[in-house]
């Protein structure tokens, strides 16, 4: 087992490969364009929250991201194209590039997060999906909602209702329907994965292009940064309690930073992370990795992760 300084020391921030111009870069992943309309996709170790990039990188996040989301996709290519061509690198995914529709497809299964918060407020309605009364948080929706927002170039995401999407002419009627019959698709097959490995998956987000005329999910699916698990053991009995479910996601560091005084507020200052916490941070997501795709996680230490790239992103410039 790799020890924990080498951990910390090899994270990827930033891809630089010498002789590529600089990638269009994500919160998270370095998008390379490679001829042929495919894409290198780099998972980074770079974690956001409340919207912002924080300062220190999670060891392996990156890789662990690529590799689950590479795994999720493979469990769905029977329910809708996906854009996963092939890994090679843990850190890499070549993708095929399709044009992405600006709208991100949350589907929820349990009150939780922004549509809790919605809910506090009084609202039975989010991006014009209707809330039942009676509920508390972490209780689950009858069946589950679609709730999606836009996907802003910068800055906050904004909820979006279905008939606005339609509407406004992002995406036109018959296209919406089948992305939204495709992500509830999406999200049954998910729960059955996750259920099947212990889990709840509470919640999750889908992106969809065009691949030509083709319908392509893109993007990562059911990963820690895209989606809420809870653990099944001991949920009924928590709730029962009146208290929180067990989670497997990126909650834990949005709960430090609250705890820290960071939800992303103007003025607010960014706390830095401890090695404690990033290391806090790996070991969750590993576990997620570990319990949904069944195989253990082995972290792979890249001492020149540019090199290795520029030779990868080399191979398919031919
Ligand atoms: N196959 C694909 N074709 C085109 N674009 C894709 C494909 N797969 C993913 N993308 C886009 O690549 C980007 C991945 O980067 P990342 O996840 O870091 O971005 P983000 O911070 O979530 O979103 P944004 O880039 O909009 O700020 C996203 O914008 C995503 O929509
Ligand atoms: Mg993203």
């Amino acid at each position: 087992m790799v020890n924990t300084d080498e951990l910390l020391a090899h994270c990827i921030s930033l891809s630089n490969p010498e002789g590529f111009d600089d990638p269009r870069r994500g919160k998270v992943r370095d998008v390379y364009a490679l001829p042929g309309d495919k894409l290198a996709i780099v998972s980074t170790d770079r974690i956001s929250a409340y919207d912002h990039i924080l300062g220190e990188p999670i060891p392996c996040k990156g890789q662990i991201l690529n590799l689950m989301a590479a795994w999720s996709l493979r469990q769905v290519q029977d329910i809708v194209p996906v854009h996963l061509i092939e890994v090679p690198h843990p850190n890499i995914t070549i993708a095929k590039k399709c044009s992405p529709i600006a709208v991100e497809v949350v589907v929820r299964g349990h009150l939780t997060g922004h549509a809790w918060r919605q809910y506090q407020k009084g609202l039975r309605s989010v991006s014009g999906a209707a809330m039942p009364d009676g509920l508390r948080e972490f209780d689950p929706f009858p069946e589950p909602i679609i709730t999606p927002t836009t996907k802003a170039e910068a800055g906050h995401d904004e909820d979006i209702s279905a008939e606005q999407i339609v509407a406004s002419g992002l995406i036109s009627e018959p296209v919406w329907k089948k992305i939204s019959q495709t992500a509830l698709q999406l999200f049954e097959r998910g729960r059955k994965i996750a259920a099947s490995r212990g889990l709840i998956l509470a919640d999750t987000k889908y992106e969809f292009g065009f691949n030509g005329q083709t319908l392509t999910l893109i993007d990562e699916i059911h990963t820690p940064d895209s989606s809420r698990y809870f653990y099944q053991e001991g949920f009924d009995e928590l709730r029962a309690a009146g208290k929180a479910p067990v989670q497997l996601s990126k909650e834990y560091i949005r709960e430090w930073l609250r705890e820290n005084g960071f939800t992303g507020q103007p003025g607010e200052v960014m706390p830095q992370l401890p090695d404690e916490i990033r290391l806090n941070v790996f070991q969750k997501y590993a576990r997620l990795y570990e319990q949904i795709t069944g195989e253990a996680f082995t972290p792979v230490i890249t001492p020149d992760f540019d090199y290795t790239l520029a030779a990868v992103l080399n191979k398919f410039m031919a």
